[in-house]
């Protein structure tokens, strides 16, 4: 076998089999297969997919590229999150203290930004002094002592998607059922949780644009977690517009602290509270995560955890040089912010990578002023955009400002949460 030929057969739409999975990534991850074959090869996932069978295979290959946690020593139904990516989507850092705040056990291993979409770790990363790479047994540790750790993939765990994540991220391999499933699940079963609560979007700034393709990824994930023995339940929910008022990392970090002290945007709340709640429930918890931010203990357990990992909050959080206003050019009431160029800009202000080298500019992205459902006059500020210089910011703005659709009539906010689905059952929320 050669790589040559499992990628031809790929890209004739052939079905691989186990075998094939496991030499393409172990020749991957050893450097005898190279990043240009790997990226041919996603490239012909993304166009030719893969059958649940692959995925399957695929999603298993990559957790055998690592090790597997076990956390059944410690008390308790451990649950794990995680989204399929976003713009502005910063419900781990919030949902994630929700629920262990409420005594959910919450070990979770996420990812870095992709294409467009924020990702937790970069976001965590923005707290001065804090690690990500925790090891297995300094991972297990935090759980056991605190209830609550974020990690990133290493050499021991899944190493098979932080090498594909990166290559995926700069070769516009991302939107894919297959690849985003197997990533996804591959994380949430080595980090040894008994349950996982998964939010898929879909929308502008999501891979899957259409509402019923996302439903179609979120079964796949939900039959992969039961398959590996993991109670999992998915929301599937609204990402046309970003979600809350801040896209970038520190400005991220800086809002979901606010959420937890019961300043935040409503619907980034409703969202997390939602989610949390699903945590608790597989968890046999009974408590109303809306307690846990009135009463201060979620976001002192963010801010446990982010000192457990070595971050020093009180340090302050990075912030841009260039903070400037974008100006509305007519008045109007806000219909849709498009999620999609709203990324896109934060992308290109530093808060993503082009490339696998580039690092991120932790203090760079976007503060929407006038979210959908508010109004603005001509000259009120949509945003403001926040820049290592000025210059950056000039580029942006004619794009970003083209973001904000504008109506004469009033508009209210779409409803969030799409369809819920679980082993048994998708469950639309119009029902
Ligand atoms: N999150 C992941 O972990 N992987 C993906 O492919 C997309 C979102």
């Amino acid at each position: 076998m050669t790589p040559l030929e499992v990628i031809a057969r790929k890209r004739d739409g052939e079905e691989h089999s186990a075998q094939e999975l496991r030499f393409l990534l172990s020749g991957y991850l050893d450097g005898s297969i190279p990043d240009y074959q790997m990226a041919a090869w996603l490239m012909a996932v993304c166009t030719r997919g893969m059958t649940r069978a692959e995925t399957l295979e695929l999603t298993r290959a990559m957790v055998d590229s690592g090790e597997v946690l076990d956390l059944s020593e410690l008390p308790g139904i451990k649950v794990d999150k995680h989204s399929t990516g976003g713009v502005g989507d910063k419900v781990t850092l919030i949902a994630g203290p929700l629920a262990a705040a409420c005594g959910v056990v919450v070990p979770k291993l996420s990812g870095r930004a992709l294409a467009h979409t924020g990702g937790t770790l970069d976001k965590l990363e923005s707290v001065p002094g804090l690690t990500v790479d925790l090891d297995p047994d300094r991972f297990r540790r935090q759980v056991a002592e605190l209830g609550l750790a974020v990690a990133a993939q290493s050499p021991r765990m899944v190493p098979a998607d932080k090498a594909l994540y990166g290559l995926r991220d700069v070769t516009a391999t991302v939107p894919s059922v297959p690849l985003i499933a197997s990533s996804v699940m591959s994380k949430k079963i080595a980090a040894g949780a008994d349950a996982i609560v998964l939010d898929v979007k879909f929308g502008r700034g999501a891979f899957m644009p259409d509402p019923d393709m996302a439903v179609f990824l979120a079964r796949e994930m939900v039959e992969i977690g039961e398959g590996a023995g993991r109670r999992t339940v998915a929301l599937v929910t609204a990402m046309d517009n970003p979600l809350g008022r801040a896209v970038g990392n520190a400005l991220e970090v800086r809002e979901a602290l606010a959420a937890l002290s019961g300043e935040g945007d409503e619907e980034l709340v409703e969202v997390s509270v939602r989610v949390a709640a699903e945590m608790c429930r597989l968890a046999g918890v009974e408590r109303d995560p809306r307690t846990a931010i009135a009463d201060g203990s979620a976001r002192r357990k963010f801010e446990a955890m982010l000192k457990a990992q070595g971050g020093r909050l009180d340090e302050g959080l990075p912030e841009a040089q260039a903070q400037v206003p974008l100006p509305a050019t007519a008045s109007g009431h806000v219909a849709a912010i498009d999620a999609l160029e709203v990324g896109r800009a934060a992308l290109a202000l530093g808060a993503g990578r082009m490339r696998k080298e580039d690092r991120i500019d932790p203090g760079a992205g976007i503060v929407i002023e006038a979210p959908v459902g508010g109004s603005v006059q001509a000259g009120d500020p949509l945003a403001t955009v926040h820049a290592r210089n000025p210059e950056l910011v000039v580029d942006v703005a004619p794009r970003l400002a083209a973001a904000w659709r504008l109506v004469d009539e009033p508009v209210r906010r779409p409803p969030h949460v799409y369809a819920r689905v679980d082993a048994q059952r998708v469950t639309m929320a119009s029902e």
